[in-house]
């Protein structure tokens, strides 16, 4: 199953996900995140050691070039590049949590041509094929990932809102261009909720509401400030977490409900 994660800047996007991660993990799921923020900052939320070590599979360019076969001059390269060594490669991991930076996928003007582009595709096309594996793709902020079509093929999509109307109004945004590009699965997550107001105000101004909310945590941003992963901060998160991950846990491939899927095989 793919999840990807999306909404306006600085909203909790990465928080949310790595809380997620974290939840899923010890429930004895088996994780791989993928950072696809061109300025990616899960290694430090779920704290990877050696941060500064990590590169980009984004910026390695001379060896994405070569695996989309383009050549100097040459107008031709490879549809079908071979990416399987290089979850391998690239993957770093902490505490059984796996991760993969891709960092920033390279767009050309009027639609993408860039044979690196295809590798990267097919690398996230391929991590698919495993069932019992969850991928999380952290996103960058805003709607632009969406036009690349970099997540239409995942089975769920959150979008995270906090109690503002800007986010609000990006949040529907985000839906409509995903639902134009054929995700199946939508869903919203509430965050920085501070008080019974600030919940009343997004169940009044989206539809559907969110599938979970989460507090405004003080230990969150502490341990932001020390440079600790939120996954330590805990407590405060642990209600809004579990309801998260059982949604998720209700929700199958590609937008079916686990009971209706179930219902079908009968
Ligand atoms: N529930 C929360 N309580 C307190 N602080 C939070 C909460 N959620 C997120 N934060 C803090 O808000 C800041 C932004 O969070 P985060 O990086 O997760 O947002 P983002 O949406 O991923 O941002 P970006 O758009 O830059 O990728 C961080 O400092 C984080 O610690
Ligand atoms: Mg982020």
């Amino acid at each position: 199953m793919k999840i990807a994660i999306s909404g306006k800047g600085g909203v909790g996007k990465t928080t949310i996900m790595a809380l997620l991660a974290n939840y899923l993990k010890e429930s004895g799921r088996d994780i791989l995140i993928i950072d696809a923020d061109p300025s990616p900052h899960m290694a430090q939320t779920i704290g990877i050691k050696n941060v500064e070590k990590i590169v980009p599979i984004a910026e390695m360019r001379s060896m994405l070039a070569e695996r989309s076969g383009k050549s100097e001059g040459s107008p031709f390269y490879n549809l079908n590049p071979e990416v399987d060594d290089l979850l391998e490669r690239f993957m770093v991991e902490e505490d059984s949590l796996k991760l993969m930076v891709l960092g920033a996928i390279q767009t050309a003007k009027g639609g993408c041509a860039c044979p690196e582009n295809t590798v990267l595709r097919r690398l996230l096309t391929t991590l698919l094929l495993s069932p019992e594996r969850i991928i999380l793709l952290d996103m960058e902020a805003g709607v632009e990932h969406l036009g690349r079509g970099t997540i239409a093929s995942v089975d769920l999509l959150l979008i995270v809102v906090i109690p503002s109307r800007s986010s609000i109004r990006t949040a529907l945004k985000i839906k409509k261009l995903a639902e134009d590009s054929g995700i199946a699965d939508i869903a919203f997550v509430a965050n920085l909720i501070q008080d019974e107001d600030d919940e009343q105000f997004i169940k009044k101004h989206l539809d559907p509401r969110p599938v979970a909310f989460f507090p405004e945590a003080k230990s969150v941003r502490k341990s932001e400030r020390q440079g600790e992963p939120v996954t330590r901060a805990g407590g405060d998160m642990a209600g809004a977490v579990r309801e998260l991950a059982e949604y998720v846990g209700s929700r199958n491939v590609r937008g079916q409900r686990t009971e209706d899927r179930g219902r079908k095989d009968e």
